[in-house]
């Protein structure tokens, strides 16, 4: 562990590896979903709160620790709290990690077959798109292969190293995307019949407002912003010590935010245009659930000369937007194995990589296993995890280190009203908001 660290090159790599962790499927795929189920417009705004109110101080937080440790996410409680039972935080968000890839990897390998789909022109072919993607979910052993497949890439990507893996990936990759998504955001609100998905998205309609609407918002937060298990930790970790901590969360956040939102731009105008009965839209929407993506898209894309180009594009950098995310998540899991039980970084991706496929295979077999991990990642795990991290930062960190590390040892310019104002939110604001909610959530 004495070895020096490697840091971040550039100060564009910063945002981009960071971006690149948070921006992935939570944004593209599970976000749209979670909105429609949350009754699209009253959803956004209550995510945008918690954005905004728990997101940003977090990720703050989450910097901060792992900056101020140089450490994964077990090893930086051991540093800043030797002795105490904080390490059990840390081990939670490696278990967290875990739990998330058992699903994400699956979903991952979606993409993977919708390239093949798309390239093949099968795609461009299909008329009726759930049962395309209803087919592919009840295809154990398909899933299985293009999983494995996807675990395996992101292990190469770790054991080929920090900065040219993660740093050079998604500085290209990123702002690729998200212009793909800002002409398809165009194409989808120019179809006949958009303006009601358009209204869906942005007119609150507080006959869609359901009990556990504030812990789903809350969770995809957490979820979308990779907040809540310690990878921004781990990330934070890697920083130079003239990143600026709050600049760079916010920065992320709303990038991150933006493309959830696009996402949603793009989704929901081309359900309710291409729907064939307008009337159960809703309806079919929730009952779409994970498969919204994967069925409204590709009907969109058959909407639009060369389909076949647009669609092989867009799963391509979906599949890299992805990509970005889970070299992040295995990150978290395969440096705590490796410094913490000192075993190489070759063996414990090995082992990470192992485990990651062991519970991909039972979520490709049970639909409701998958469920399981994304319901108890999103809404349990994290939400735990960020009010423990939140204490941490808040009761526990010396005020002179989270000072020293807001203003970079001052030389930024955040005057100690700042500093009052942040502990205040991460000491009572925070810990209590994300209680209430999920105590909330749960017995509703
Ligand atoms: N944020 C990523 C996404 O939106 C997923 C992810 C990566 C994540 N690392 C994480 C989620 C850590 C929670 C915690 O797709």
């Amino acid at each position: 562990m004495s070895e020096k660290r490697v840091t971040f090159a550039s100060k564009i790599g910063v945002v981009a590896a960071a971006a690149g962790s948070a921006v992935g499927l939570g944004n593209i795929w599970r976000f749209p979903s979670q909105a429609a189920d949350g009754g699209g417009a009253i959803f956004i705004l209550v995510y945008i709160g918690c954005i905004l109110f728990f997101g940003i101080p977090l990720m703050v937080s989450e910097f901060m620790v792992g900056r101020a440790s140089r450490s994964n996410t077990a090893g930086a409680y051991h540093k800043l709290a030797p002795g105490t039972q904080w390490k059990w935080v840390g081990r939670l968000g490696v278990l967290t990690g875990f739990v998330i890839m058992g699903f994400y990897m699956v979903v991952c390998g979606w993409t993977l077959i919708y390239i093949f789909q798309s390239i093949s022109g099968h795609l461009a072919g299909v008329t009726d798109f759930s049962s395309n993607f209803i087919d592919l979910q009840t295809n154990p052993a398909k899933q299985i292969v293009w999983m494995t497949i996807f675990t395996l890439l992101t292990a190469f990507f770790i054991l080929s190293g920090v900065k040219k893996g993660i740093e050079q990936s998604a500085k290209i990759l990123m702002p690729l995307l998200f212009l793909l998504l800002i002409v398809l955001a165009i194409r989808s609100i120019t179809l006949d019949g958009a303006a009601e998905g358009i209204r869906f998205l942005f007119k609150p309609d507080m006959s869609h407002v359901k009990p556990t609407l504030f812990l789903d918002a809350m969770g995809q937060a957490f979820f979308s912003l990779s907040l809540g298990m310690g990878c921004m930790i781990t990330y934070g970790s890697y920083f130079n010590k003239r990143t600026p901590l709050v600049k760079t969360a916010i920065q992320v956040s709303m990038l991150d935010t933006l493309v959830a939102v696009l996402s949603g731009v793009v989704i929901f105008p081309a359900a309710f245009a291409l729907t064939a009965n307008p009337g159960t839209i809703v309806g079919e929407l929730v009952a779409g659930g994970p498969g919204l993506l994967f069925i409204t898209l590709p009907e969109l894309f058959n909407q639009m000369p060369g389909s076949m180009i647009w669609s092989t594009l867009f799963f391509c950098l979906l599949a890299l937007a992805a990509l970005t995310s889970t070299i992040s998540l295995m990150e978290v899991v395969t440096l705590y194995i490796h410094e913490e039980y000192r075993v190489s970084r070759k063996n414990s991706t090995l082992i990470v990589t192992a485990g990651v496929i062991i519970l991909g295979i039972f979520a490709s077999f049970s639909a409701s296993f998958f469920n399981l991990l994304d319901v108890a990642s999103a809404k349990f795990m994290l939400p735990i995890g960020g009010f423990f991290i939140s204490l941490f930062v808040g009761w526990h960190l010396d005020r002179k280190l989270v000072y020293a590390q807001l203003t970079n040892e001052r030389t930024l310019k955040f005057g100690i009203g700042f500093l009052r104002v942040y502990i205040f939110l991460l000491r009572y604001v925070v810990p209590t908001a994300v209680l209430a909610i999920f105590i909330y959530g749960l017995r509703a």
